[in-house]
C-alpha cells in the first residue's frame, strides 16, 4: 500500500472531528465543537462534551468521508484518539470508531493524541526530518518531545509539572473578566501593553529549574504570582492595567516555552522544531520562536490555526504513519487511556 488512506476521528475534549488523509494530503476536515455550550460555565463540563460527541459523531465522520469523495468501503485502516482527554469524551469516540472498523472489516488504531499534534504538522510542511524536537502546548498539555520515530518512539524532555500554558492564561483571563477561553483575550491585550511593567516569574527557567527538570515547565506559580499582583492592586483601590498584565504574563510564559525548546535543540543536536496545539496560535510565542529559531539556526514549523487546534486531521496523518511503518493495528478491545503517556 504505496498512500494510504485513513480516516481519523478526535473526541479528546470538546471538539469533535473527523477527516481523511491519503498520503500527506488532506482530503477533508471537519470539526463541530462543543466550545458554545461551555463558555458559560468558564470551562470545559465532561458531561456536557460527552453529549455533544454522542450527537455530532455520525454526522461529523459521515460528512468527513462524502468531503473526500469517498465511501467508508474506499478507506484503508481507521485511526482514532484514544487517550489522554476526558474518559466520557474518549468513550464515544472509541466506541464510534471500532463500531465502524467491525462493520466494514477495517483495521485500527487507537492513538496517542499528544502526537498527533507533531504528525498534522506534515500536511503543511512535509515528512519529519530525522531528529526532530517538538514543543506542543494547549489547554491540556505542554510537552516538549525529541521525534526520531513519529510511529514507534518519541522521547519526553520536558513536561509541565503543574498546569498547562494555556490552563495558566484561561485562569489569569478570569479574573481578569474575559470570557472562556480567556487564551486568547490575554494575546490580543498583550499586544497594547508593557511586557516590563509587572515582574513575572518565570516558571523553572534558568535559574530555578536545578538539575532535576532542566527542560519542564511550571506555570501555576506564575499564575498565582500574577493573580495576588491583581488583588493587591484591586484592594487598594487601583485601577489594574489589564494591557500591561498581559503583555507580562505572556512575554514570560513565551521566553520560558522558546528558550527551554531552544535548549532542546541544541541538546538533541536538532535544527528543527515543530509546534502544535491551540496555544501555538499565541502571537507573543510565535514570535519568541522565529526570533530565537532565527538566532539558533533552527528551522521552526508553525503550522496554520486550524492545524494546531483538536482536529481529525492530526490523528488521520498519525494514522498514515503506522500504516506505512508496518505497525500492527489495535485489537477491538484496546482501551481508552485519559492519562495515556507518550
Ligand atoms: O488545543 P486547544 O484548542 O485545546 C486543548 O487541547 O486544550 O487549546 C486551547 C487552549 C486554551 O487554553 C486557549 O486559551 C489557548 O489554547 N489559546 C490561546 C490562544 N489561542 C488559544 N492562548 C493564548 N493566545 C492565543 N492566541
Ligand atoms: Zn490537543
Amino acid at each position: 500500500m504505496s498512500q494510504p488512506t485513513i480516516l481519523g476521528i478526535e473526541s479528546t475534549c470538546d471538539e469533535t472531528a473527523a477527516a481523511v488523509v491519503t498520503g500527506h494530503t488532506l482530503r477533508s476536515n471537519v470539526v463541530a465543537s462543543s466550545m458554545d455550550e461551555h463558555a458559560r460555565y468558564g470551562g470545559v463540563i465532561p458531561e456536557i462534551a460527552s453529549r455533544a460527541h454522542a450527537q455530532a459523531f455520525t454526522p461529523v465522520v459521515s460528512k468527513a468521508l462524502s468531503d473526500a469523495g469517498l465511501d467508508l468501503a474506499d478507506i484503508d485502516a481507521i485511526a482514532v484518539s484514544a487517550g489522554p482527554g476526558l474518559a466520557g469524551c474518549l468513550a464515544v469516540g472509541v466506541s464510534g470508531a471500532k463500531a465502524l472498523a467491525w462493520a466494514a472489516g477495517k483495521p485500527i488504531y487507537g492513538v496517542n493524541h499528544v502526537i498527533g499534534h507533531v504528525a498534522v504538522t506534515q500536511l503543511q510542511f512535509g515528512a519529519l526530518p530525522a531528529n526532530t524536537m517538538a514543543l506542543i502546548v494547549s489547554g491540556g498539555h505542554t510537552s516538549l518531545l525529541h521525534v526520531d520515530d513519529i510511529a514507534r518512539h518519541i522521547d519526553v524532555v520536558g513536561t509541565t509539572l503543574d498546569d498547562a500554558a494555556g490552563e495558566c492564561f484561561d485562569k489569569v483571563a478570569r479574573l481578569l473578566g474575559f470570557p472562556y477561553p480567556g487564551g486568547p483575550h490575554i494575546d490580543e491585550h498583550a499586544r497594547r501593553g508593557d511586557p516590563h511593567a509587572i515582574r513575572v516569574p518565570q516558571g523553572l527557567t534558568q535559574g530555578n529549574a536545578g538539575k532535576r527538570h532542566p527542560y519542564d515547565f511550571s506555570f501555576s506559580g506564575v499564575k498565582t504570582a500574577v493573580a495576588r499582583w491583581i488583588e493587591q492592586r484591586q484592594a487598594a483601590g487601583e485601577a489594574v492595567p489589564v494591557d500591561d498584565v498581559c503583555a507580562s504574563l505572556a512575554a514570560s510564559v513565551a521566553d520560558v516555552l522558546a528558550t527551554k525548546a531552544m535548549r532542546g535543540c541544541e541538546q538533541y543536536g536538532s535544527d528543527t522544531l515543530i509546534v502544535g496545539g491551540g496555544f501555538s496560535a499565541n502571537s507573543q510565542l510565535r514570535a519568541a520562536l522565529l526570533e530565537q529559531g532565527e538566532r539558533h539556526g533552527v528551522d521552526v514549523r508553525l503550522p496554520e490555526r486550524a492545524l494546531c487546534t483538536d482536529n481529525g486531521a492530526m490523528v488521520a496523518m498519525l494514522g498514515v504513519n503506522l500504516v506505512e511503518a508496518g505497525v500492527h493495528p489495535s485489537p477491538l478491545d484496546f482501551p481508552i487511556d485519559s492519562a495515556m503517556p507518550l
